[in-house]
C-alpha cells in the first residue's frame, strides 16, 4: 500500500510530514518536480501537462491515489483531470476542499446549500497561478455565502523559500502583507494557499497580527485524508515502500529536503 503524493518542488513535504505523522503505517511515494519549479509563473495546459506526467509516474510506483500536495494543480490542473483523464480504478485528490471545509466550518462530503459563515474577510496568499484560476473562490462559492476574499499573488516566495534565502523570504512575506492589507485592512482569517508557504507561518503571522487566524493546509489534508482512507481502503495501493522521487538532482534536493524537515530524506531520480 502506498499513497501517492506530488508537488511541484518541495513545498509538498509539508503535507507529506503531516501525512507521515498523521497515518505512521502508511507508506508514501513523494514526487517533487524540482526541476521544472515553480508551477506558479506557468499558465494552465503546462501545469496540466507536468501534473498528469508527475502522477502517473505515482502511479507506476504502486498508487492508486495521489493527492496533489500542490496548490496551483489542485487550482489549475485538477478539475481538468477529473474531467475523464482518471481511470475509473484511480483517485487524485486536491488541498483546497480540506481547507475550505474547515474555514466554512463543514464536514466532509456536506454538500448542503451555501450558507452564511463565521467569517467575512478573507486574505489568500497564493502563487499568481492559483490566484488567477480563482479555484479558491469557485469552491467557497459552493459552500459560503457573504464571504469577501482578497487575494494577493505571492511572485518570488516560492523561489525564495526553494533556495533557502529566508531573509527574502521573510522580506518578501511583509510585503505582500502590505500589499494585502492596503486593500483589505481588517481580515479575520488568512489561507497559507500555497504548501510553501507553511514554512514562512510564522513570519505571515507576525505580519497579520494575532487577531488573525492563519489557516495552513497540512494537517486539515493529513485528518481529511485519514477520514478518507477509514471509508474506502481499498485505495490504498499495491507499493509497500515510502519513496523521494526528483526530476531534479537527486543529492541537490535530498540536502534541501533534508534541511527543510529536519530529518534526513534521500530522493532518487524520477
Ligand atoms: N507549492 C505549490 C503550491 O502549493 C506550488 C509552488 C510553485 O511551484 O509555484 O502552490
Amino acid at each position: 500500500m502506498a499513497v501517492g503524493v506530488f508537488d511541484s518542488g518541495l513545498g509538498g513535504l509539508t503535507v507529506l510530514d503531516a501525512l507521515s505523522r498523521r497515518l505512521p503505517d502508511v507508506p508514501f511515494a513523494y514526487f517533487g518536480d524540482n526541476a521544472r519549479a515553480p508551477y506558479g509563473v506557468r499558465d494552465a495546459d503546462d501545469v496540466y501537462n507536468l501534473t498528469t506526467a508527475a502522477v502517473e509516474r505515482l502511479w507506476e510506483a504502486g498508487c492508486d491515489l495521489v493527492i496533489l500536495a500542490c496548490n496551483t494543480a489542485s487550482a489549475a490542473a485538477l478539475r481538468r483531470m477529473q474531467d475523464g483523464w482518471i481511470p475509473p480504478e484511480k483517485r487524485v485528490l486536491g488541498v483546497f476542499v480540506p481547507l475550505i471545509e474547515a474555514l466554512t466550518e463543514r464536514r466532509w462530503g456536506d454538500n448542503s446549500p451555501p450558507r452564511e459563515v463565521a467569517v467575512k474577510h478573507v486574505a489568500l496568499f497564493a502563487t499568481p497561478a492559483t490566484v488567477s484560476s480563482r479555484a479558491f473562490q469557485r469552491e467557497l462559492a459552493f459552500r459560503a455565502i457573504g464571504v469577501d476574499v482578497e487575494a494577493q499573488p505571492c511572485g518570488g516566495l516560492v523561489d525564495a523559500i526553494e533556495a533557502g534565502d529566508e531573509i527574502l523570504a521573510e522580506a518578501l512575506v511583509r510585503s505582500h502583507v502590505e500589499a494585502l492589507k492596503r486593500r483589505m485592512p481588517f481580515p479575520e482569517a488568512a489561507i497559507l494557499g500555497c504548501t510553501h508557504y507553511p514554512l514562512m507561518e510564522t513570519t505571515f503571522q507576525d505580519a497579520l497580527g494575532d487577531h488573525v487566524r492563519v489557516f495552513s493546509q497540512a494537517n486539515l489534508v493529513a485528518e481529511s485524508l485519514a477520514d478518507y482512507l477509514n471509508r474506502h481502503p481499498d485505495m490504498y495501493g499495491a507499493g509497500t515502500e515510502s519513496v523521494f522521487l526528483t526530476t531534479g538532482d537527486p543529492k541537490a534536493v535530498s540536502h534541501k529536503a533534508t534541511q527543510f524537515l529536519r530529518r534526513k530524506i534521500t530522493f532518487q531520480a524520477a
